[in-house]
């Protein structure tokens, strides 16, 4: 039944040695761990007696580490080969846990809640492989892939072509199994490049290729249609990155992510986005469906959080007042409650500023929206509040003062209260893991590659790495090293819950990211990720008392066929995650770096199931 999916794993790596023999080698390792530390120890014994008391309960407590890491592993290999997880039903080939709206339909939540995230919901424990459906092809590389993607890959129905609502999806043409978005024909007349040139007039400037300059870096593009708008902005090399609520069919994040661009699914009919407040310069609405008078202005108030001062939110197709000249439209009062200013409109297109006065808030003049109390930095997933954040924080800096350079700068560290070395030495080992990989990877990625039967030759470099994931991204050190290093690709920096909450930090290099809870799957839709990487987040979720194969089985679900896992840990935890990488089909082989260290890299790779 299985197949092995290349051979050049085998030529790198060597055989796949027997379990028995790799038992043997663990122990082995576990085994010697003791003695050396034992007899490290000893040397010290004749120093204090406290501290050889401290010694013995060490020593003590090393030894039953390993004979119960020995156990772990002894369990968990044993019976391995009918363990093999079995493969998803096909109604699951676009399955993302957490978005059963149905489910929540019954649970009774409505006005939109059925559309949030319930995870508390989901009672469903079925572990599976989720199957890629029927037609499903291997993405065109990049940059070829941002404007042609396969038809079969999406959930779309043919209704959706036809019913060309917003501008950005008027985009789209279909032609045979293809799907094409021609973006840089410049041929309609209302295409996105005018579009962004009006918004960057609009906000005083020349064109649009002088946002950088104007500290418009990051941009939040919520409801993004499919995408057009923030591929036009990432040439412009900002980060836009898409946003929109589940979608049964047409989602704009699956398509976006299909197309190499950054989006993730959210919305904040209830919730706080997990992102800290002042994360974005620029917030973009293009009829992207929020009722924005509703709820006392409530999600006006959540895109104030997440603004930085100075910053723009741009406003596309929704009609404002009904008639013209009278009194100003139920927005445009709100907007004056939260310090911003309507900096201009063109037609169906309004921008407005948020202040860059802290001071506006608190500054008692009518009806102005109170500050909150309490602020909490790791709002993850939070109630939404209808108060005012951000104003006390130390990243309260106007995008106009921004330096363009895109280099961290001591003051930056000390606004995030992160030490010089801590970082630089992240960044370095970062730059190192990437050339480690890259080097391990390169050959694969770029070899020849195993036909599968009935396929044409694919055209190189068929297997493409543009979405990267990093699930575990401290200073987004993994990110900069792929910058640095010229790769086309883009990195999701995710912060788990639980560490130290690096995501400001990460935001403010101009980078995408959000929290994330590991013990709950990821708002993304199945084979979205090229590649996921994870140093650290093993032994982590492991104190966290999380399942390891619940994880795996996600990352599985995240990464699209023939996708690569990089895992970075502790020995023991690696031992553990390579069982279940086999019992979930992956190629998978552990890498001793070999500096002497019990650090261990796991290299995976998903395999392509066709059933
Ligand atoms: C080994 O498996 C048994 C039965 O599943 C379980 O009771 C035991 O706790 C496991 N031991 C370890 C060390 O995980
Ligand atoms: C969604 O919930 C309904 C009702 O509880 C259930 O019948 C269905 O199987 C669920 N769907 C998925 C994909 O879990
Ligand atoms: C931003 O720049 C202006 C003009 O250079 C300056 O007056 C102001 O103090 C700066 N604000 C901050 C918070 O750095
Ligand atoms: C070995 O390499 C890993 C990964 O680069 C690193 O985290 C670890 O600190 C190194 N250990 C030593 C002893 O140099």
């Amino acid at each position: 039944m299985r197949r092995p999916l290349f051979n050049k794993f085998s030529v790198i790596f060597g055989p796949r040695p027997p379990w028995s023999w790799l038992l043997l080698c663990c122990v082995s390792v576990l085994a010697l761990i003791v003695v050396l530390s034992s007899s490290s120890f000893t040397s010290f014994e004749s120093v204090t007696f406290s501290i050889k008391s401290d010694i013995y309960t060490n020593y003590r407590r090393l030894k039953e580490q390993t004979a119960s890491d020995y156990l772990e592993l002894t369990n968990l290999s044993s019976g391995l080969d009918n363990l093999e997880v079995g493969i998803c039903g096909k109604e699951r080939e676009h399955y993302v846990p957490c978005y059963n709206v149905s489910e929540n339909l019954l649970t009774g939540f409505k006005d939109g809640e059925e559309f949030d995230r319930h995870c508390e919901l989901s009672q469903d424990h079925e572990e599976c492989l989720v199957r890629p459906p029927k037609d499903y092809k291997t993405p065109l590389s990049w940059p070829v892939g941002r404007d042609v993607i396969w038809n079969a890959n999406v959930r779309i129905s043919k209704d959706q072509f036809l019913s060309s609502g917003s501008m950005t999806k008027r985009l789209m043409l279909l032609e045979e199994n293809q799907i094409s978005f021609h973006s840089d024909d410049g041929l309609l007349f209302d295409g996105v490049k005018e579009y962004s040139h009006q918004v960057a007039e609009m906000i005083g400037l020349g064109s649009d290729a002088e946002f950088l300059q104007a500290g418009v870096r990051t941009v939040l593009d919520i409801g993004c249609g499919f995408g057009s708008f923030g591929a036009h902005l990432l040439s412009l090399k900002l980060m836009a990155v898409c946003m929109a609520a589940y979608e049964l069919t047409g989602s704009q994040v699956q398509l976006s992510l299909e197309r190499g661009l950054p989006a993730v699914i959210g919305n904040f009919i209830s919730r706080k986005l997990p992102f800290p407040s002042l994360s974005y310069d620029m917030v973009h609405c293009a009829q992207c469906g929020i009722l924005w008078d509703q709820k006392d202005g409530i999600f006006l108030i959540e895109v104030d959080r997440i603004l930085k001062p100075g910053g723009y939110f741009v406003l596309h197709g929704t009609s404002l007042s009904t008639k013209q000249g009278s009194m100003a439209s139920p927005i445009e009062k709100f907007t004056e409650k939260i310090c911003w200013t309507l900096i201009a409109q063109q037609e169906e297109t309004f921008v407005w500023q948020k202040t860059i006065d802290a001071q506006c808030y608190s500054s008692g003049k009518q009806g102005v929206i109170p500050l909150c109390a309490h602020e909490g930095i790791q709002s993850y997933y939070q109630p939404l509040a209808s108060c005012i954040e951000g104003t006390n924080s130390k990243r309260w800096v106007p995008v106009q003062n921004r330096s363009s350079s895109f280099q961290i700068s001591p003051a930056d560290l000390e606004i995030h209260e992160i030490r010089q070395d801590e970082f630089y030495e992240d960044l370095e080992s970062s730059r190192l893991a990437l050339r480690n990989y890259w080097s391990l990877l390169t050959p694969l990625i770029f070899s020849d590659h195993p036909k599968r039967p009935g396929d044409e030759d694919p055209l190189p470099p068929y297997n493409m790495i543009r979405n990267v994931m990093d699930m575990n991204a401290r200073y987004g050190g993994f990110n900069s090293a792929f910058l640095e290093a010229g790769k086309s690709v883009w990195v999701m920096n995710v912060v788990p819950l639980g560490t130290r909450n690096t995501l400001p930090f990460i935001l403010d290099q101009g980078f995408a990211g959000v929290l994330h809870d590991w013990c709950e799957p990821f708002p993304t839709y199945p084979r979205t990720y090229d590649m996921v990487h994870a140093n650290g987040l093993l032994s982590n979720l492991i104190t966290e008392g999380c399942s390891m194969k619940r994880l795996l089985l996600e990352m599985d679900r995240i990464l699209r066929p023939e996708g690569w896992v990089v895992l970075s840990d502790k020995l023991v935890p690696i031992e553990k995650a390579r069982m279940i990488a086999t019992q979930i089909r992956w190629e998978a082989r552990v890498i001793d770096l070999d500096n002497g260290s019990d650090q261990r890299l796991l290299v995976c790779q998903k395999p392509f199931l066709r059933k």
